[in-house]
């Protein structure tokens, strides 16, 4: 049986995968609306990628015994003002999850539930991939700054950008 203190901690990330999964739909969103079908793509794929994230720990909470909680979602922002703006927000958010997760190890841990914190690597080394692509994604749209045919060739090359390795 999943101790209460460590299924708490699972479902507070499960609610905070289901909100990375609705932001990035808003993003992709706001996208699509501007005409940048690439990036919206890559978006779409992104917030399905977390609803992944979110369901693995669905199941895994529910075969230990415990009880998942399907949280309710607020509307997400969509107050973006461009691309730097969006990936920016993004990077911040997955920083924000990056240290979430790190509290739920560090649980596991003092706890000494090694199962789950075992279970718990996928998702610290996903978090090194994500952070590290939206830090990449971010770098170049610094080097493009207002050209407009960069931009183009920007959107273009995200259609294809893998969100996870
Ligand atoms: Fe599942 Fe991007 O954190």
């Amino acid at each position: 049986m999943i101790d209460t203190a460590i299924e708490k901690a699972l479902n507070e990330q499960i609610e905070m995968e289901a909100r990375s999964s609705h932001f990035y739909l808003a993003m992709a969103s706001w996208a699509e609306n501007r005409g940048l079908s690439g990036t919206a793509a890559f978006l779409f794929r992104h917030s399905d990628e977390e609803r992944l994230h979110m369901l693995k720990l669905v199941r895994f909470v529910n075969e230990r015994g415990g009880k998942a909680i399907i949280p309710p979602l607020a509307s997400p922002t969509t107050d973006f003002s461009d691309l730097q703006s969006i990936f920016s927000t993004l990077l911040e958010h997955e920083t924000n999850v990056t240290a979430s997760i790190n509290e739920v190890v560090d649980l596991c841990l003092k706890r000494k539930d090694y199962t789950t914190h075992n279970f718990m690597q996928w998702y610290v080394a996903e978090q090194i991939e994500e952070e590290a692509l939206a830090r990449n994604i971010l770098d170049k749209l610094a080097l493009i700054g207002s050209d407009k045919g960069g931009l183009y060739l920007f959107d273009r090359d995200l259609e294809q950008l893998q969100t996870e390795a």
